[in-house]
């Protein structure tokens, strides 16, 4: 769990970003430790996923610091935050459906080993299917075969296989920006249980969500952003729904 003395997996200092005349991020800064689900949340166009955006490479902030275990890095490219172990799955996914399961699991990973650069193409169908069961067997993902397509799955079913990629591939931190938003009841548990997996193997998790519920069941502690700022930090058993919304929609301040 979280302690004032361990040092963060991920941590932002200070980031500030500004689209054109707009700024959005004034001076962000929160810390994520090892072996914890963090929610991030605040109401729309309050700076959610320009600031997961930064952190996994995306886009570039203006000021401020981002480091990993302690050490400042900068990442000028989606596969730079990725080499640095943070992978993230954004709301649409990203998965090729008309591929199967297991292609996904492997997809755009040659650009990891750059030493390696196309390695991947003559990696034999046997042994990546042998890998995909067993990256999806150690999250308790159950799919009928790796060889279906993800145009064939559920909608959580497809939400488990981003997971489950990222998951196999993140070693210091997964995003997830709204990863039950288009999801019914059991599909919602199914990723919920899902986080909780990633947590517990010692992966800590960053969940992005508007489903309060949601944040309250799984994450540890929750970030608040209200117009580019962080107004809360707070152990989530220590806080109440009505002070999460209070938080976000300015009703309140928060006073730790
Ligand atoms: N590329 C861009 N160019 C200009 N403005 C942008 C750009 N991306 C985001 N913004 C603006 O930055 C602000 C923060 O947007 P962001 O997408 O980070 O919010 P969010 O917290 O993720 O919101 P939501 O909950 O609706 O997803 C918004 O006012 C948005 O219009
Ligand atoms: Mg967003």
């Amino acid at each position: 769990m979280s302690t004032k003395e361990a040092t963060p997996a991920v941590e932002l200092v200070g980031i500030e970003k500004r689209f054109g005349a707009i700024q959005v991020l004034h001076g962000v800064s929160f810390a994520i430790y090892p072996g914890e689900v963090v929610g991030l949340v605040g109401d729309n166009g309050a700076g959610k996923s320009t600031t997961v955006r930064i952190m996994s490479g995306a886009l570039q902030p203006d000021r401020g610091e981002l480091y990993i275990e302690g050490r400042k890095v900068r990442f000028d490219s989606p596969i730079a935050a990725r080499r640095e172990g943070i992978e993230t799955v954004y709301q649409d996914l990203a998965l090729a459906p008309h591929l199967s399961v297991k292609a996904n699991l492997f997809l755009n990973r040659e650009e990891l080993k750059p030493g390696l650069l196309g390695k991947l193409g003559f990696l034999d169908e046997k042994r990546m299917g042998e890998e995909a069961v067993k990256k999806l067997d150690l999250l308790h993902i159950k799919i009928k075969s790796m060889d279906q397509l993800i145009q064939e799955l559920s909608g959580g079913q497809r939400q488990a296989i981003a997971v489950a990629r990222a998951a196999s591939w993140g070693s210091r931190l997964v995003i997830l920006d709204e990863p039950t938003a288009a999801l019914g009841v059991e599909e919602s548990k199914m990723v919920l249980d899902l986080i909780r997996r990633v947590r517990d193997s010692g992966v800590p998790v960053l969940l992005i969500s508007h489903t309060m519920p949601h944040v309250f069941e799984v994450t540890d502690r929750i970030v608040v952003l209200r117009q580019g700022r962080v107004v809360a930090t707070a152990v989530t058993k220590e806080c109440t729904l009505e002070d999460v919304i209070m938080w976000i929609t300015g009703a309140a301040v928060h006073a730790g």
